[in-house]
């Protein structure tokens, strides 16, 4: 019962103090963007992770979320457990676990899949650019 209170508190201070909001330098090589919706209530995620290119671990991330308290609350979480990972690590996080960490109710489990699919397009994202930072700096296409 005491866990279950503590999550709901850690759920309001995601929402009420939301972490990494903002956004990075798209155009840069090494970020990559998410854009992302639900479609069962037209929320919008927007996640940016910036990655070293040498360890390939993500160093910073950040989020615009254009929805409900608990897509914010789930992007603001989902930033917190992506500074110093993999690309292949943040790609296996799932939406299960940010809702159980939040205590988030049923009805409110697509708003942390929708956090799961935002990371997941932003990794997806970064991938793409890959090529074009090799091929030294075209033009912005
Ligand atoms: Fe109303 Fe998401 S359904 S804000
Ligand atoms: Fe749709 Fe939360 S993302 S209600």
């Amino acid at each position: 019962m005491l866990d279950k209170k503590a999550d709901i508190l850690k759920l309001l201070d995601h929402y009420t103090n939301p972490r990494n909001v903002g956004s990075l330098d798209r155009k840069s090589a090494d970020v990559g963007s998410g854009l992302v919706g639900a479609p069962a209530c037209g929320d919008v995620i927007r996640l940016d992770i910036q990655v070293d290119e040498k360890t390939g671990k993500i160093v910073k991330s950040a989020f615009k979320t254009f929805g409900c308290g608990s897509a914010i609350a789930s992007s603001s979480y989902l930033t917190t457990l992506l500074a110093g990972k993999t690309l292949e690590e943040a790609g296996k996080i799932q939406n299960t676990q940010i809702a159980n960490e939040l205590c988030l109710p049923p009805v409110k489990l697509h708003c942390s899949l929708l956090a799961e699919d935002a990371i997941k397009a932003a990794i997806k994202n970064y991938q793409s650019k890959r090529p074009a930072a090799a091929a030294t700096n075209l033009a912005d296409t």
